[in-house]
């Protein structure tokens, strides 16, 4: 019977609760898809981790000295949301989430956004499905490198100085993967560019999509400026397939993905080591949503299909589909939902219903 490990990091906010959820919901997937005796019967040791903002305030440190190599012994990561106030942002995600992307080299950051049935786009008559598309964002190098410096702080000559950086290799890699991923879909990938204004290292990053590309001559390609992009994924969001885009840009297009397919508490994320060298980390895209946490209220979704993500890539696909087609019926059904959907059920109504499904389905 393979075991897993997996690190839980639930982080902030309302972090605890989805992630709480999402661990309940992958339990009954496993109950529900699992043959007695069956050699692909699956088990996880869920190991829970206290480091957040509370224990930054305790301790002055957001993890232990020892804090990463605890986790690189986890077959992954779960993880909730960092950040809230009090703590300053850039201290959170800089001492705990970015180091932690590039240490275990998880430079694929992908995003999926799907417009699901029975769930309303802002967008005016989208039909369900017609917006398909995935985000693979380099997650280790680009605008979010810790390169930089600040100079006379607090005072009038204040100076800071921030650096991308882009490397052949940082492109290349993920935009081989991205194309990889786009053999399996629909055949096309869109960079996401700015190389008009950032004429050096955007345009290495287009250098690189050109040559990428060439590798994979059955692959439509098409290249956007990051502010047109941000127009398309509005105006036409149904003609992207697979895009690629640097740390920054896929950060920010992807909350666009995110609410254009109905809630930022639908959008899951992974954040890959495609070697398998280090473990994987799986969070909701959302933050720790201080103005709803400790309400109850905040969608579950989110988190539920990043733990089915999770699983895909502990090739526990079984399970995975089961979740995807339970959270795929819930919102097909339309209730119970949370206030972010316009329903007013609680986080625990939702994962209720779709460990119900999950039962259902055995
Ligand atoms: P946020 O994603 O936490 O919230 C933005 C808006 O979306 C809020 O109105 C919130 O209520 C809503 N929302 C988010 N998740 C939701 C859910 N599951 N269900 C219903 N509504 C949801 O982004 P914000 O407010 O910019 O950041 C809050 C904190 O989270 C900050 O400290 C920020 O640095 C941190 N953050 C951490 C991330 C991470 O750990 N990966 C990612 C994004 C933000
Ligand atoms: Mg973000």
């Amino acid at each position: 019977m393979p075991t897993f490990r997996i690190a839980v990091l639930p982080g902030d906010g309302i972090g605890p609760e989805v992630i709480g959820q999402a661990i309940r919901v992958v339990e009954a997937a496993i109950r529900a898809t699992d043959v007695a005796g069956s050699s692909a019967t699956i088990r996880i040791e869920w190991v829970h981790f206290p480091w957040n903002s509370d224990y930054y305030r305790q301790h002055g440190r957001l993890l232990p000295a020892d804090g990463f190599d605890q986790l690189r012994q986890f077959d992954a990561i779960l993880f909730g949301a960092i950040g809230w106030p009090g703590v300053p942002d850039h201290v959170t995600i800089h001492s705990l989430l970015l180091p932690l992307r590039r240490k275990f080299d998880q430079y694929v950051n992908l995003r999926p956004a799907y417009l699901f049935e029975g769930v309303q786009s802002p967008l005016r008559d989208k039909a369900p499905g017609s917006i398909d598309m995935l985000v693979f964002r380099e997650n280790t190098e680009g605008e979010y490198a810790p390169i930089g410096g600040r100079l006379y702080e607090e005072t009038d000559q204040d100076i800071a100085i921030q650096t991308a950086v882009f490397t052949r290799r940082g492109c290349s890699r993920v935009m081989r993967a991205a194309f990889a991923a786009a053999r399996k879909r629909r055949k096309k990938v869109t960079s996401i560019t700015k190389s008009n204004a950032l004429g050096f290292g955007m345009v290495l990053w287009d250098a690189v999509f050109r040559d990428i590309a060439r590798e994979f001559p059955d692959i439509e390609t098409q290249s956007l400026l990051v502010d047109a992009a941000a127009m398309d994924f509005v105006r036409k969001p149904e003609s992207f397939d697979v895009v690629v885009a640097t740390n920054l840009f896929g950060d920010i297009l992807t909350d666009l993905s995110a609410i254009v397919t109905g809630s930022v508490g639908l959008a899951p994320s992974a954040n890959i080591n495609p070697e398998r060298t280090y473990p994987s980390l799986f969070e909701p895209v959302h933050g720790s949503a201080p103005d709803i946490a400790g309400k109850g209220i905040a969608n579950p979704l989110a988190a539920i299909l990043s733990a089915a993500m999770m699983l895909e890539h502990l090739d526990c696909h079984i399970p995975a589909n089961a979740i995807r087609t339970a959270v795929a019926a819930v919102l097909k059904a339309g209730i119970p939902r949370t206030p972010d959907l316009g329903g007013s059920a609680t986080t625990a109504e939702v994962a209720t219903v779709v460990a119900e499904n999950l039962a259902g389905q055995r």
